[in-house]
């Protein structure tokens, strides 16, 4: 075992006292970084996912950048769709785009159970440069999108405020739904193992359109397979689930075992601990939006966040990704006032 020089964020995941709370951004290898523009220019998104050196460039840009105390490997939620076979298209501008989506059995028997390393080595290959490359400097993320979240976008085919389309699916063709979400449990196990053996010391996994299901919904369609990852990966890694919007199911996430639980700005984080309970750790949660504020406002509103969070069982983050427009030096106000902040008295235990 590698002896990491940082390694808050872990010993946070893992419930032990921590000198500061971590601090890293949802997003953060991307755009809003003129060094990952210049490399755009040059490379399609695919090939910089499907490069190892690239992909590892682009992962450590903000570590050196913007100084977060995690890398998060960069890639996307969409390779697996794409290791099933379906053709995916990162349109400039607009986003993903899967010109022939599921709507039939038909297109479901299209799909292949794909072999991990065959088929997604490359992403294995690049977090194990990245962790020769981070030296120990901070720990590695690894991710995959939720099964539910991938549905979304392999039945509507591109993105959507609604997803109308995958919800009918779901509603109209439930067996058919719920082999499709299947395949993707076991396909996504397979993959966070993989990740997992390649070097990423955390797995978030990522359920950004789970707020759009209501509470059983997200039950029958989401949480019964996040249930099913979270109990084949978490003796291999420390886990953390980010459903966005799906507060009203924190409890059941928190059941899962999964370490830590991100939330979004719309729930107040005193009222996110009493759902998730006294001890998993809960991640984020600064409106991404409030990074274009000026950076004095951004300073003052994260000693409030951090405040409602009480110092413990918290890794400050926002509540979803970062945005293309923030200027790199609000980005970097926000992790510096996260490292320099002194919690208040009355919060000090
Ligand atoms: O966090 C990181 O910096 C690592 C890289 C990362 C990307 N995508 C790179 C990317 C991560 C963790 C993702 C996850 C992802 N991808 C999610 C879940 C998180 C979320 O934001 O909700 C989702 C829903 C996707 C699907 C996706 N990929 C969309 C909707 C888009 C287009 C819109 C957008 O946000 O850019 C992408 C493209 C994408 N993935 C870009 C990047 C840096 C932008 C395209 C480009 O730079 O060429």
């Amino acid at each position: 075992m590698q002896i990491l020089k940082n390694d808050l964020l872990l010993r946070t995941l893992r419930g032990e006292p921590t000198s500061r709370v971590p601090v890293w951004m949802m997003r953060q290898a991307g755009r809003y970084l003129p060094d990952y523009r210049r490399l755009k220019e040059k490379y399609s998104f695919f090939e910089r996912c499907q490069t190892p050196e690239l992909a590892a460039e682009i992962t450590i840009q903000p570590v050196e950048q913007v100084g977060v105390d995690a890398a998060i490997i960069f890639s996307d939620i969409l390779v697996v769709p794409q290791a099933m076979g379906m053709e995916v298209q990162m349109i400039e501008g607009k986003g993903p785009l899967l010109p022939d989506p599921i709507k039939s059995a038909r297109d479901l028997g299209r799909l292949i159970m794909p072999d991990p390393e065959e088929k997604l080595g490359y992403v294995f290959d690049a977090l194990k440069l990245t962790k020769s490359r981070l030296d120990g400097r901070v720990p590695l993320i690894g991710f995959a999108g939720a099964p539910w979240t991938l549905l979304c976008y392999m039945v509507q085919g591109k993105g959507s405020k609604t997803f109308d389309e995958a919800k009918a699916f779901c509603y109209t063709q439930p067996a058919m739904a719920h082999r499709l979400l299947q395949m993707l449990t076991d396909t996504t196990i397979a993959y966070l193992k993989g990740q997992a053996r390649a070097g990423a010391d955390v797995l978030q996994i990522f359920d950004s359109w789970g707020g759009l299901l209501g509470p059983e919904d997200f039950e029958q369609f989401s949480l019964r397979y996040i249930r099913q990852i979270v109990a084949a990966i978490k003796e291999e890694a420390l886990t953390i689930i980010f459903a966005k919007g799906a507060w009203h199911s924190l409890e059941g996430m928190a059941a899962t075992g999964a370490h830590g639980l991100g939330i979004d700005w719309c729930i107040r984080p005193e009222m996110a601990r009493q759902l998730a309970g006294p001890t998993v750790v809960l991640q984020g949660n600064f409106d991404p939006a409030k990074l274009l504020s000026p950076v004095e406002v951004i300073r003052r509103e994260v000693d409030v966040m951090l405040d409602a969070f009480g110092g413990q069982h918290h890794i400050a983050n926002l509540g979803h990704g970062i945005l293309p427009e923030v200027p790199v030096d609000h980005a970097r106000a926000f992790v510096e006032a996260v490292k320099n902040h002194v919690l208040r008295e009355d919060h000090v235990l």
